[in-house]
């Protein structure tokens, strides 16, 4: 059965409700639409839950594991409380660590601190950018980009069977693609890596917000994704799993709150006992608001249940393929294939179009925020275009002017709480922008197109 035939099999759930689903914005042709935000992919709106739920505590806020005070006691019990709850959300194993940090991002660069010596690691270049730089100093294989999910495990079992046998080795792979939305074979990878004595991280950045996540199911050793793509933007990050090589390794940052005892030694240095527990990489007073609004997002997106989630999800994914189907100069970009099972995260170009170009008429004749560009994974990008790898831009930044060819791409994303409207009024939009054309003109202001007027 096709996810889309699943899909409608199922029942599907409303959207969840989130912030800013009654704000307008005004059209360029003139009026005010509701904005439909179709870019979770970077940024997810906030659960209205998790809002209210920060909102409820913000009265209480205090200090974590620093003051005597009833308000600190209480902000210190509701952190450990959100790393009790973000630890059941992710099904770790009672040994593992979770790290509160302030994103995927930060939380990979951790683990990266924390290679034992001579690590070898092994990543596929068809990661983001997070994933994909944090190792420079360890001696990194990068993986060309599979054509299957099957390919991804021969590769990664081709490339571990060659290393040194005997020194540790990490494998970092992405659960969903941040371009493609894609998902890759997460338990294969993780049992090609164990039997060659490899550990993996997950990144699940992209995963999280849309499937459930079992570290114990995947077998994988960390995992490690963001809370405001989980529907909960107050600036946190999670990296759970195997506490061995994170207690060995030097605190991330130095400081208060990773020490357990500071004294003054008699040549006049100082000596630190640092803690054991995740404390140790949790310098500096922690963000318990950003931690709690990440369990609340947990708690939320498990209430409500994410069989029901995964199916409104694939409901919106098969009305998206559909329509852009339905457009012969639309080519959707896919590592997998179309039959590859995928979360909201679809990426494509559009025939004589700058993709810059395209996503400026979305928002300013429409009303629907989008993302163009290379998406902070500018090997897979240029791999799935086909395009040269050392013309290349900054993230995010158009390399060609209204009309031109484009060298990028449009990435339309979105999740648990997106309504029907916002999809169809996309691919309505994109059918009568590719028929008939922008009604606007546009300039190319800092790199970006930007309305002429
Ligand atoms: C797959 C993937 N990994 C990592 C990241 C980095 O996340 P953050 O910017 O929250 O650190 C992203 C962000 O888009 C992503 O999509």
């Amino acid at each position: 059965m096709s996810v889309s035939t699943a899909a409608a099999a199922r029942t599907v759930c409303a959207p969840l409700p989130v912030l800013g689903r009654d704000v307008t914005v005004p059209l360029v042709t003139g009026g005010e639409v509701a904005y439909a935000a179709l870019d979770y992919a970077a940024s997810a709106p906030a659960l209205q839950r998790v809002w209210d739920d920060v909102a409820a505590y913000a009265p209480y806020y205090g200090s974590v594991h620093r003051g005597a005070g009833y308000l600190s006691q209480l902000s210190t019990d509701l952190f450990e409380n959100a790393r009790r709850t973000v630890t059941e959300f992710l099904d770790c194993r009672p040994d593992d660590q979770l790290v509160f940090t302030r994103s995927t991002t930060d939380s990979l660069n951790l683990l990266a601190r924390a290679l034992p010596a001579g690590c070898q690691v092994f990543v596929f270049e068809t990661e983001h950018h997070a994933s994909l730089l944090p190792w420079q100093d360890a001696r990194v294989t990068y993986l060309d980009a599979p054509r299957t999910p099957a390919q991804a495990v021969e590769t990664l079992e081709r490339a571990l069977a060659a290393r040194d046998p005997h020194g540790p080795a990490l494998v970092c792979v992405t659960g969903a693609s941040n371009v493609t939305g894609e998902l890759w074979p997460v338990r294969e990878l993780a049992a090609a890596a164990h039997a060659h004595g490899a550990r993996i991280v997950l990144d699940a950045a992209q995963l999280a917000p849309h499937h459930p996540v079992s570290v114990r199911e995947l077998d994988v050793d960390w995992v490690a994704f963001s809370g405001h793509k989980l529907y909960a933007p107050f600036g946190s990050g999670v990296l759970a799993g195997r506490a061995d090589w994170l207690v060995a390794a030097d605190p991330y940052l130095a400081g208060g709150g990773a020490s357990r005892k500071v004294t003054r030694r008699e040549d006049g240095g100082v000596d630190v006992e640092w803690h054991e527990n995740a404390a140790r990489h949790e310098a500096g007073s922690p963000n318990v608001i950003g931690a709690y609004s990440i369990a609340s997002a947990c708690r939320a997106l498990t209430e409500a249940g994410f069989d029901a989630l995964v199916a409104r999800e694939e409901h919106l994914i098969a009305k998206v393929r559909s329509g852009l189907a339905e457009v012969p100069q639309v080519k959707v970009l896919s590592l997998f294939g179309d039959d590859a099972p995928r979360v909201g995260v679809i990426s494509f170009v559009v025939e004589g179009w700058n993709s810059s170009h395209f996503a400026a008429a979305l928002s300013a004749e429409y009303g629907i925020g989008v993302r163009d560009g290379l998406f902070c994974a500018h090997p897979l990008v240029r791999t799935l275009l086909g395009g040269d790898p050392q013309t290349q831009g900054e993230c995010g930044a158009p390399e060609a002017a209204p009309g031109e060819k484009s060298l990028n791409a449009i990435r339309v994303s979105f999740g648990a709480g997106t309504p029907d409207e916002h999809v169809e009024r996309f691919v309505n939009a994109v059918r009568e922008l590719v028929s008939e054309g922008a009604r606007w003109q546009y300039r190319t202001e800092d790199g970006r197109c930007v309305p002429a007027v």
